[in-house]
């Protein structure tokens, strides 16, 4: 077989409605470190959660044509909010592998004690075909209570992911989960995991906190071995772009080293 068809070194697309998708972009980049990528986040528009399907397909199919135009390979969608609503749309429209993330029920199903699982995501998560369906899937005597987490992605999207003022609203969300005697919380929205530091104070550890991102990050590399997409370079690039006025990877990823990383604000689509 010609080699050099079974290597690709064009980079990877990930998006989201924001600088959520950063925390599934931190465990893609631990799982290919040798694979470039590059990174829409639409602050501009974000919350997705509360707009229409049709308004969420026309802003995910510009981001990706975006994408497509910087020769990505396989793009990820890492918002669970369009994932849940127009995955199968999306998948039926563009030929390049694109890899979804949703809540991970089906883990919290299986790690369950108590029977009972929380589901702390937004509305337009909740809404989505996707997530009924799995849930239809599950045994019945497994408790799904499903909490929309209105205002946290905002939260997250200053960057105000330790001001002590969240504790009162994530409580307003935690408590009545608490009070239905989960065991497992699903952090269905990847802005989400940014807040994990005050979930786990309010819950006391005493709750096991399920991030679909390593998920995600596995999944990616499998897609890539079995497309023969996996680059054969050591030295990734990795570029940011953002419809929003500010991009605050530093603050959300304080370990990472922005010397290495092209930032470009206000890319306006
Ligand atoms: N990060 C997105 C998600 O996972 C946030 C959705 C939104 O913008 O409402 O759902």
């Amino acid at each position: 077989m010609n080699k050099r068809l079974s290597t690709n070194n064009n980079p990877i697309g990930i998006l989201d409605s924001g600088v959520g998708g950063l925390s599934v972009w931190q465990e893609v980049i631990k799982t290919l470190p040798h694979e470039s990528i590059i990174y829409f986040g639409d602050s501009a528009n974000c919350p997705y959660g509360e707009k229409s399907k049709t308004r969420i397909k026309t802003m995910t199919e510009n981001i990706i044509d975006f994408l497509l135009k910087k020769d990505c390979k396989l793009i990820i969608i890492a918002c669970n909010t369009i994932s849940v609503s127009i995955i199968e749309e999306l998948r039926k429209k563009y030929s390049i592998p694109i890899i979804a993330i949703e809540p991970a029920i089906k883990v919290a199903a299986k790690h369950t004690k108590n029977k009972n699982i929380g589901v702390l995501a937004t509305r337009g998560t909740q809404k989505g075909k996707l997530y009924k369906n799995t849930k239809e899937k599950l045994p019945k005597n497994i408790n799904i209570h499903f909490q929309i987490g209105k205002g946290l992605v905002e939260i997250v999207e200053k960057g105000e992911i330790n001001a002590p003022k969240n504790i009162k609203l994530l409580k307003k969300y935690l408590n009545p989960l608490m009070n239905k005697n989960i065991d497992q919380l699903v952090l269905g929205c990847t802005h989400y995991p940014f807040l994990t530091r005050q979930i786990k104070q309010i819950t006391e550890n005493k709750i096991n906190i399920i991030n679909p991102a390593k998920a995600v990050a596995k999944q990616t590399k499998k897609k890539l071995t079995d497309h023969k997409l996996l680059t054969n370079r050591s030295k990734p690039n990795y570029t940011f772009f953002t419809s929003g006025k500010i991009f605050l990877i530093e603050k959300l990823l304080p370990n990472i080293n922005l010397k290495s990383i092209k930032i470009n604000l206000n890319k306006k689509l």
